[in-house]
């Protein structure tokens, strides 16, 4: 029986150094054979540093994704670039959203991609949130809103593209597929005290080309089974959104990252 651990939000950049070490150490003691982390792993001039620190500390395959963070201070592009090129030196350091489906056994597959909160649920234009990322990261900042929506969106589809892409393949050979992103791709997963979030705060927060585009493959796969994994709003949460479709939402502590979740592969999962 494998075993994959999965932490979303770890936000290594606000630990000091021993605590960061204290957290490898608590991950390491649930002996997982693959770690599956899904971004907002630090900033554009950490990120890399971190993934190569948890990759050599962990000592099993790192299964990652971005999230927003992992941007700031930088571009999009330069980063994924650098990561990239980290992936291609360091072993067992695998970035999902250029990598096809990954067998974690006969049966079960990963795939991954960072997705971004696309400004298609609720009502972005008349949203008064100004997110850190319109400031922070390059492509993204400087917009008018209606410019920076048609960015969002971009940003969505290109996370769909691959979504659908790399599912469809994932699901002729497996069945049961784990997705990792970083924002959450539905509504229902995208939780804010409890509830959620209203029209404010949806745009922002949620995914909605890569669900759409999940909605659409799983409801002609019924014989398939689909786990999403996804952070970014900070709030655990779990809900069904098809019969096929079970979504998990983790919800780390700034400053306090941990185990959001483990999984058998043939199924059962429980938290740290
Ligand atoms: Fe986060
Ligand atoms: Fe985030």
């Amino acid at each position: 029986m494998r075993r994959i651990a999965w932490m979303t939000d770890i936000h290594l950049n606000f630990l000091e150094a021993e605590r960061q070490m204290e957290f490898v150490r608590r991950v390491r003691s649930h002996r997982a054979d693959s770690i599956l982390v899904g971004g907002d792993i630090g900033e554009a001039a950490s990120v890399g540093d971190y993934l190569r620190f948890l990759a050599t500390r962990l000592g099993v395959p790192v299964y990652f994704v971005l999230g927003n963070h992992d941007y700031y201070g930088g571009s999009i592009a330069e980063v994924r670039r650098a990561v990239r090129r980290l992936t291609a030196e360091v072993d067992g350091l695998h970035y999902l959203s250029e990598c096809g489906p990954v067998a974690l056994s006969s049966d079960v597959g990963l795939i991954g991609h960072d997705g971004w909160g696309d400004g298609r649920f609720g009502d972005f234009l008349r949203s008064p949130l100004v997110l850190n990322d319109y400031v922070h990261i390059r492509e993204i900042s400087g917009l008018s809103r209606a410019d920076l929506l048609a960015r969002l969106n971009a940003l969505g589809d290109e996370a769909a593209d691959h979504v659908r892409g790399t599912l469809t393949d994932a699901l002729r050979s497996f069945r049961h597929v784990y997705l990792l992103t970083h924002v959450p791709p539905f509504r229902e997963a995208c939780v804010h005290a409890g509830r959620p979030s209203d029209d404010d705060w949806a745009p922002h927060f949620a995914c909605r080309a890569v669900g759409e585009t999940v909605r659409e493959v799983m409801t002609a796969a019924p014989d398939r089974r689909l786990t999403v994994l996804c952070g970014h709003v900070h709030e655990r949460g779990r809900c069904e959104v098809l019969p096929n479709v079970e979504v998990h939402t983790g919800g780390t502590e700034y400053g306090d990252p941990g185990v959001q979740g483990i999984f058998d592969i043939r199924g059962r999962s429980r938290g740290e």
